[in-house]
């Protein structure tokens, strides 16, 4: 028997993540989240709003403004899948409402200030924040393993069109790169001002693991890169870890990792259909 409440989820950010996110909540089935429907969205862009709301069976409202958002009807959950930006403006209103916040915009969480405040408006209500595995994995193991790690550090391999116009790439912009070269190696903490794009997975791996300056981030552009690599090395008084992940783009945004997405819709899924939970 299925749980006697229907879970109500509010989207904020209607672009490629939350467009997919939205379209299988309430799906039966593999890829689906049953148990579950979309009542809210929210987007800057009032457009990507609306066609994404049209395209829903749950005819969710669409809004632009966020009092009008939280204050629509019944939120459960909200999931953020838009920008930093919109955690800086969102987040910590969210919580104050009391609701559940996945984030996907991990990169905000590097901002010491804003992370306090995120944290102190969670305690205050008791609104949990949860950052999903995102675009890369091992997250659980490095979090089990935390108290007891020596060193953590993550690959990130990519194509040169993946990294241009990140600052860390601008001696090389315009130029033929024809074998690997690695453009950063040092403290993840810096890596994120460098290349912004990676923000988010070296955010989530530092988060899990020991912190932003002792992760170690290495950035390599790889004319043959297969497609966005994350090898993460975990070593420790438990013994040694890696992890290899070779990611596909999302067919909407060849920014955004296929798999980050469907990350977030299994963290979505475990948080409505508790029942049995595998490695979390
Ligand atoms: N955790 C991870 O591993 C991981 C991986 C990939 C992407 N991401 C992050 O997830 C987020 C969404 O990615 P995407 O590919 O769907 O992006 P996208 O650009 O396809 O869509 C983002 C949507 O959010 C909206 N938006 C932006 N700022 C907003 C704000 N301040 N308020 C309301 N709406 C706003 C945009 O109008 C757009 O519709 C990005 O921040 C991205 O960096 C995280």
């Amino acid at each position: 028997m299925r749980n006697a409440k229907t879970l109500e989820i509010g989207v904020i950010g209607c672009g490629s993540m939350g467009a997919e996110l939205a379209g299988v909540v309430g799906h039966d089935g593999p890829g689906g989240i049953p148990g579950a429907r979309v009542t809210a969205l929210l987007d800057v862009d009032a457009e990507q709003g609306r066609a994404l709301a049209d395209s829903l069976d749950s005819h969710p409202g669409s809004f632009t403004d966020q009092a009008e958002f939280l204050t629509s009807g019944d939120i459960d959950i909200v999931v953020e899948c838009a920008s930093q930006v919109a955690v800086r403006a969102h987040g910590e209103a969210v919580l104050r409402s009391g609701r559940t916040l996945l984030l996907m915009s991990s990169g905000a969480l590097m901002d010491p200030e804003l992370s306090a405040a995120l944290l102190s408006a969670s305690e205050e209500t008791g609104a949990q924040i949860i950052v999903p595995s995102g675009a890369v994995g091992g997250i659980d193991a490095l979090r089990a393993v935390r108290a007891d790690l020596d060193s953590v550090t993550i690959v990130s391999t990519k194509r040169p069109a993946a990294l241009e116009g990140a600052p860390g790439f601008a001696e090389w912009e315009g130029r033929e790169i024809t074998e690997p070269v690695t453009l950063f190696d040092g403290p993840a903490a810096e890596a994120v001002k460098l290349f912004p794009a990676n923000v988010n997975v070296a955010a989530t791996v530092s988060l899990a693991g020991i912190g932003s300056e002792r992760t170690m981030v290495r950035v390599v552009a790889d004319p043959e890169s297969p497609g966005n690599v994350h090898e993460i090395r975990a070593n420790g008084g438990f013994g040694e870890f890696i992890f290899k992940l070779v990611n596909r783009p999302h067919p909407k945004n060849p920014k955004t990792s296929h798999l980050a997405v469907l990350a977030a819709i299994e963290s979505l899924r475990a948080l409505v259909n508790p029942g049995l939970r595998v490695g979390t």
